[in-house]
């Protein structure tokens, strides 16, 4: 009798895709991030990750995952750089490349002004952008030719046009080189990005295809 948050949900993302998962507060999108993320444990179903099931083989999947949450986890007393630096670690990249890559990640969302400024002084906007970097799929990159699957709850609430544009810029770069799922409540942003999307409601996906597609469809 309880709430079910996400139904039977069943679809496919495919390697350079990037998907958009729309759909109302409280329909289930960061839920079903939580499932695949392991963070919440589904009551039945499973999800494969190039065969690694989300279930039982998560240590594995989380070494090639990058996630970006709805409401940012970073550490308030680290820098920018010092944040990037422990990711680079626990993505396991490196030594000797850790340095060099952090410098070029911070560069690559225009973060580089920032980089000694601890997290929790950060604008709202300069969060989600470390909050996205620091899982940038570069930072799997020490294990060769692994799948790596992006999920980005809502990355662009908070940021300005102009950040917004930096951002999109960024992921449209790296979408060939994994699977990229996120989340929006911008259409502008899901037709800047996004191959198809799917729209859940109350827990279900009720429909998925090309914008296009569903748009003429739809209206
Ligand atoms: N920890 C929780 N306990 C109980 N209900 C929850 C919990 N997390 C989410 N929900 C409920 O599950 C539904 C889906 O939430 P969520 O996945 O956050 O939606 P979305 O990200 O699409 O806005 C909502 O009705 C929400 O209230
Ligand atoms: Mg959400």
């Amino acid at each position: 009798g309880g709430k079910v948050a996400v139904a039977d949900l069943c679809l496919r993302v495919e390697r350079g895709e990037c998907f958009g998962f729309l759909g109302t507060n409280g329909a289930g999108k960061s839920t079903t991030f939580a499932m695949l993320t392991g963070a919440t444990a589904p009551t039945s179903g499973d999800a494969l990750l190039h065969g690694l099931s989300s279930r039982h083989e998560q240590p594995q999947i989380r070494r090639q995952l990058g996630y970006c949450p709805q409401h940012d986890a970073l550490l308030a007393l680290l820098t920018a750089r010092e944040t990037l630096r422990l990711y680079a670690r626990i993505k396991r990249v490196p030594p000797a490349a850790i340095e060099a890559t952090v410098e070029s990640l911070l560069l690559d969302l225009d973060l580089a002004r920032f980089s000694d400024k601890p997290a929790g002084q950060l604008s709202g906007g300069n969060k989600r952008k470390l909050c996205i970097t620091r899982d940038h799929p570069r930072l799997g990159i020490a294990l060769v030719g692994a799948p790596s699957l992006v999920l980005l709850d809502e990355p662009s609430s908070g940021m300005d046009a102009a950040s917004k544009r930096f951002l999109w810029a960024a992921i449209k770069r790296r979408t060939l080189e994994c699977c990229t799922v996120l989340t929006s409540h911008s259409m502008e942003e899901c037709e800047a990005l996004c191959g198809r999307i799917g729209v859940m409601v109350g827990g279900k996906l009720r429909c998925i295809g090309p914008i296009q597609a569903l748009k003429s469809r739809f209206g």
